[in-house]
């Protein structure tokens, strides 16, 4: 028999290279069609056996994540313990590079890692479909952490076709802001710029993204970028104006509010363009701090602690 002390799953940050959002739904969603795809930008989650289920947290923004059950990853760890009673106790420890409240679903990161890592320390033998079904219990973007890549999502965003692509790396800048911004704040504010406009229509996939996508041309994928939740975002931070203007005039080949934001995210042409517009955008103080990501990445996976 394998003894399994712990288990280190790493998992990327996502950004929605589209996200159309439909009508609220009367349970309180909103319809998508997005387009996930996951960049170089990593949460490490490690699960240990423990007499109580716990989490600790550590590294960027962890003072703003729930420490108790509220906490996302402990959400997963009982969502699975669901489906497997006798599962022992197990302590959560997260060491976060994915900022908090960023739109960067970090916390959904999180509790796909926890599901990887807590199928794997308790041998549960769940498979991709059933995980996915798990993660989607859990929250909207849950089961795009465990996929990873670059795929449709539609519902709430937990039915996911992976998109077919050439191996294309992009290139992405991303512009952490100085505050935070509430996913359903958000998703209010744009019902609520709505109700002074005309209904919206069903959300629908973008062909010219897609065709982009097929090309693996940086520069169409770039003027193809697009989201609903941009102008709700923009109305509650509006100084990310500003950020993503800058951006685009150093160059960007596009750029948009990253989910619910407030991270702002740019593409640009290569490795080297990346570095130059990460360096200018941190001189031009718009924003609190920049990374640069590849995408796509992979989807949450074992790295240490494999049976
Ligand atoms: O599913 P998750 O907990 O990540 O969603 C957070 C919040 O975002 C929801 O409570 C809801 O207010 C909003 N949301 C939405 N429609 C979606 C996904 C999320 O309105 N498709």
């Amino acid at each position: 028999m394998t003894i399994v002390t712990g288990v280190t799953v790493r998992v990327p940050a996502k950004l929605n290279l589209q996200l159309a959002v439909g009508p609220p739904r009367a349970d309180g969603y909103h319809d998508l069609v997005t387009v996930f795809h996951a960049v170089s930008l990593f949460d490490e989650i490690t699960a240990e056996p423990a007499r109580r289920d716990g989490v600790s947290v550590s590294g960027e923004g962890a003072d703003r994540v729930p420490a108790d059950g509220d906490n996302l990853a402990l959400r997963a760890v009982s969502a699975l313990r669901a489906e497997m009673p006798s599962a022992p106790g197990v302590h959560v420890t997260i060491a976060k590079r994915i900022p908090v409240a960023a739109g960067l679903a970090g916390g959904s990161g999180d509790a796909a890692a926890a599901l990887v890592a807590c199928n794997e320390l308790w041998a549960g033998g769940f498979g991709p479909p059933q995980l996915a079904e798990i993660a989607a219990r859990v929250g909207s973007d849950v089961a795009f952490a465990l996929l990873g890549g670059t795929a449709v999502g539609r519902g709430r965003g937990e039915q996911l076709t992976p998109a077919l692509a050439p191996a294309t790396q992009y290139h992405w800048v991303l512009a952490f802001a100085d505050g935070h911004l509430s996913t359903p704040e958000v998703y209010a504010a744009l019902d609520r710029q709505r109700a002074r406009e005309q209904v919206p229509a069903e959300p629908g996939l973008d062909p010219a993204l897609m065709s982009a996508l097929r090309s693996g041309d940086a520069r169409l994928v770039g003027r193809a970028l697009s989201n609903d939740l941009q102008p709700a975002a923009l109305s509650l931070f509006p100084a990310l104006r500003k950020t993503l203007a800058a951006g685009l005039e150093l160059g960007a080949l596009g750029a948009l509010v990253s989910g619910s934001g407030p991270t702002c995210v740019f593409l640009a042409a290569s490795a080297d363009r990346a570095l130059d517009l990460a360096a200018s955008l941190s001189g031009a103080g718009v924003c609190r701090s920049v990374a640069r990501a590849s995408g796509p990445a992979p989807g949450a996976a074992i790295i240490s602690g494999a049976r």
